[in-house]
């Protein structure tokens, strides 16, 4: 499947249906998951807070994982040894294990898996990894879910946006700094790391109201200020709007203003994802550079074996 079909797939991915079967007893949510796999949690974790969740980019588990835990497992190869390793501990910890993946070591785990469908880039596969969190523990509407696909879709027919936004980053060879507060901090990294991946260029994100208290400063004093472009994510709350211009007023610089479409979180949220998508993508075809192409990661895990 070549890389457009790949971000296409998008929104057929959030009519997943799979949901996890959760233990009748559980007190904390882990998660674990590297890279494209890895966002899933961060925006799960930034979305959901009826049970402490914590995401874990790494090869340990924290101390209180014990049989207490629901340990959720993420990866779209199910060979990446972070996540393989995290699993292990959480195993040896007696957490009830769930695993999303589409196949690899992963999948001959002894617990709970949800397989995905093969054949995509980890990180176009967001949609089968990030809804059976959403299905199981937020419950949304088959409206919703039609109403998300249909966002999604008109996306893909056209993101004028995005080749704009691209272009200027492009053209002005910019390093992109993408600032956004709850709750779409997560969807700020995720952009970030689209830009890593699909375009190859090195990219930033922020989030208000933290951002106030460090960054504020080399906003205005920095050197080679000229060479980032400046994103923010249109704010849910009226307090951080109210930061977000006065920082732009402090600082003597223009943030451009990207906002969310849509009625409900679900909506804006992967709205927002797509558009960050289509940017990184756009871009990428600008340099002249294939976005599919992860080889260093991929030399580097072969490196490391
Ligand atoms: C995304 C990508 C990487 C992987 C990461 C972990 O497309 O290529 O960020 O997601 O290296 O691998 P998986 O997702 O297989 O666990």
């Amino acid at each position: 499947m070549d890389f457009a079909a790949e971000l296409k797939s998008l929104k057929d991915q959030i009519r997943y249906r799979s949901r996890i079967v959760t233990p009748g007893v559980f007190k904390n949510i882990v998660i674990s998951g590297m890279g494209g796999s890895g966002v899933v949690g961060r925006i799960f974790a930034e979305i959901y807070s009826k049970f402490p969740v914590v995401v874990v980019h790494d090869y340990h588990v924290p101390d209180f994982v014990d049989s207490n835990t629901l340990f959720i497992a993420i990866s779209y190869s199910g060979n990446t040894e972070e996540t393989l390793s995290a699993c292990e501990e959480a195993e040896e910890r007696n957490a009830s294990i769930v695993a999303i993946t589409s196949g690899g070591s992963l999948a001959r785990k002894n617990c709970q898996v949800i397989r995905i469908p093969p054949g995509l880039q980890p990180r176009s596969a967001l949609g089968y990894m990030l809804m059976p969190l959403v299905n199981t523990f937020l419950n949304p509407s088959q409206e919703d879910i039609e109403r998300t696909h249909l966002i999604l879709k008109e996306m893909d027919e056209n993101h004028s946006l995005a080749s704009k936004l691209a272009s200027e980053i492009f053209k002005q060879e910019r390093f992109p700094v993408v600032m956004a507060s709850s709750p779409y901090r997560s969807v700020a990294y995720r952009w970030k790391t689209q830009f890593n991946e699909n375009a190859k260029i090195l990219a930033f994100s922020s989030d208000f109201p933290e951002l106030n208290h460090n960054e504020t400063m080399p906003l205005k004093l920095s050197y080679s200020l000229d060479r980032f472009y400046f994103i923010a994510i249109k704010p849910e709350s009226q307090r951080i709007r109210k930061r977000v211009d006065v920082t732009q007023l402090v600082t003597e610089r223009t943030f451009t203003a990207v906002e969310p479409i849509g009625d409900t979180l679900l909506q804006k949220l992967f709205y927002l994802i797509h558009l960050g998508d289509y940017v990184s993508y756009e871009l990428a075809l600008l340099r002249n550079i294939d976005p599919s192409d992860v080889s260093l990661i991929e030399e580097l895990k072969r490196k490391l074996q």
